[in-house]
């Protein structure tokens, strides 16, 4: 072998050997990156935004404490809408405020009635048809009536409500009452 064949066999050696590496580089990035994503995502989504709840309120979220739906003022005798309190919630070991959606209904001069808005077959939210005068599921075709009771549908039981108080003025959500 010239001395000038030996230098291009050593060169050549170089190249692949960075080659080899650079691939291998590659390799190890394309495995280490979803992995340490996959590790670390508790602690972005957590510091981006902590998840408490699921999309349903069961009977192991619960809220806890009072938390404002608006002015009694603002509740119309008779009438039902929708409202979004912001409830402490417990999910586990995370505890936090989130925003919860349920129905107030003004039923007198003084009372509220407060109703979890999903259905209590499988869970999906509830609709209330002001002019039909039912809280209406889409899923299976489940309905209640103005005080939550079952008239169609297969939910087994009636709409869960929550403990209400009114205290100057204001109207208080309090916790879920499991037994209704
Ligand atoms: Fe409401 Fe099935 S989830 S009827």
């Amino acid at each position: 072998m010239t001395e000038r064949n030996a230098a291009d066999e050593l060169s050549r050696r170089a190249f692949f050997l960075k080659a080899l590496a650079g691939i291998g580089g590659a390799f190890a990035a394309a495995v280490a990156v979803p992995v340490i994503g996959f590790g670390s995502a508790p602690f972005w989504s957590a510091k981006s935004r902590p998840r408490l709840l699921s999309s349903s309120v069961t009977p192991v979220l619960r809220g806890t404490g009072w938390a404002p739906a608006g002015s009694l003022a603002d509740f119309v005798v008779g009438e039902t809408r929708l409202v979004v309190v912001p409830r402490e919630v417990v999910d586990g070991w995370a505890h936090g405020t989130e925003p919860v959606a349920c129905f107030v209904s003004r039923t007198t001069e003084t009372e509220v009635v407060a109703f979890d808005h999903h259905c209590t077959h499988l869970g999906c939210p509830l609709s209330w048809a002001a002019g039909a005068h039912r809280f209406l599921c889409p899923c299976h075709g489940g309905a209640f009536d103005p005080s939550g009771q079952v008239v169609a549908g297969p939910p087994p039981r009636p709409m869960l409500t929550y403990a209400t108080k009114v205290e100057n003025g204001q109207v208080l959500i309090g916790p879920l009452n499991e037994e209704s």
